[in-house]
């Protein structure tokens, strides 16, 4: 893809004119426009290569201080965790911070989003198809040892941001790990830790059912992200997971911050923005921007892209921006805090109480 000057400022939302941005490139505070031998200016744009270190520079999201595991999941089907997972990951990418996304929800989304030519086209074969589906290995084949973790780690179209996709073989996976010792901690010590060596930033999406691979993931994570519809269906299922939260945090002794998005808000209905505002006063961790229903929202996962990239004008993209640099503002905060407690703990210790 090639982004022009004004097309990256709409990107990242960015308050700087034309001028500022040409002189930044001149400067060499911005990667170079292709240039002739003579050191002419070619053309006035940037490609997927170099689009990550121009949000680098005049973005709105910079990495955390140590490398962080996010969940992304609620006991709903439906409710944008994939979306909110392929928004986060594609705008951390696009500011240079190391993503990986771990699909483990069997029915691929996130892989077939993220790995587009995994995705059936309807020039290719039945046999072509077939191939490419077997010749797609994941955990389940890592955890059978026929393959490293850096050979399911795979590379998308942003050069910060890789993906394990999901293959049909999960379902044989969340059985196999029953059988292990330290059965809940398999994805993190096998995992998440390791790709923590590579990476700033995992993004797990989850399926919308508890099962073995998901309580791996909880126990793998610092952050839990839960989205929540903005909608009167999902109160009843949102008491029942809370407390199911709560009571596994406390049977494994987690200490993961639990986040909470809005989502499928109708902005002009009354009753949707009331269960809005009901979480934000009830809820610990409730983002102030929500991701409202949109159609460029939908447009936009369907092109697999996030929506600042596939309509940075728009409301719908205007809120991803917001949403997305809130999370980090928040997330900034509760990382000030643990260290502190991780202070205060270290200095307890020190005294022997
Ligand atoms: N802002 C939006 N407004 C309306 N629809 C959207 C929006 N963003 C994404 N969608 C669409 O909503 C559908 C469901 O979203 P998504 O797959 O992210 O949900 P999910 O919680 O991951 O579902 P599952 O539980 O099945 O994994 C998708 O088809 C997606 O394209
Ligand atoms: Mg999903």
């Amino acid at each position: 893809m090639n982004y022009s000057i004004q097309k990256t400022i709409n990107l990242f939302g960015s308050q700087l004119d034309k001028k500022q941005i040409l002189e930044a490139e001149r400067n060499g505070i911005l990667p170079q426009f292709p240039r002739t031998k003579s050191g002419v200016i070619k053309k006035k744009s940037w490609d997927s290569e170099q689009i990550s270190l121009v949000g680098e520079q005049i973005g709105y999201l910079k990495s955390f201080g140590r490398p962080l595991a996010f969940s992304i999941f609620v006991t709903k089907g439906g409710v944008l965790k994939s979306s909110l997972t392929l928004n986060l990951a594609r705008s951390f990418a696009l500011h240079n911070i190391k993503t990986c996304v771990v699909g483990l929800d069997m029915q691929g989304d996130i892989t077939s989003c993220l790995l587009p030519e995994n995705q059936q086209s309807d020039e290719e074969s039945l046999e072509d198809a077939l191939a490419r589906i077997e010749a797609t290995q994941g955990l389940a084949d890592f955890f059978e040892g026929r393959v490293n973790l850096e050979d399911i780690t795979l590379a998308t179209d942003l050069p910060c941001l890789s993906i394990i996709p999901e293959t049909p073989e999960l379902v044989a996976l969340d059985q196999s790990i029953i059988n292990k010792n330290r059965r809940e901690y398999w994805l993190k010590d096998n995992v998440i830790q390791p790709l923590k060596e590579k990476f700033d930033i995992i993004l797990i999406d989850c399926s919308p059912n508890w099962n073995r691979l998901i309580t791996n993931a909880l126990t793998a994570s610092d952050y839990l992200i839960s989205p929540l519809e903005c909608k009167i269906s999902n109160f009843r299922n949102l008491k029942v997971f809370r407390a199911f939260v709560q009571e596994f945090k406390k049977d494994m002794n987690l200490n993961f911050e639990q986040i909470f998005v809005g989502t499928r808000l109708s902005p002009n209905r009354k009753l949707s923005n009331e269960i809005k505002e009901f979480y934000a006063d009830t809820l610990p961790h409730f983002l102030k921007t929500s991701i409202r229903e949109s159609t460029q929202g939908e447009e936009a996962v369907a092109m697999s892209l996030s929506v600042p990239e596939y309509s940075s004008n728009s409301a719908a993209g205007q809120e991803i921006r917001t949403l997305t640099l809130e999370l980090s503002s928040l997330i900034r905060l509760l990382e000030n805090g643990s260290e502190k407690r991780i202070e205060q703990e270290s200095m307890t210790k020190d005294r022997g109480l």
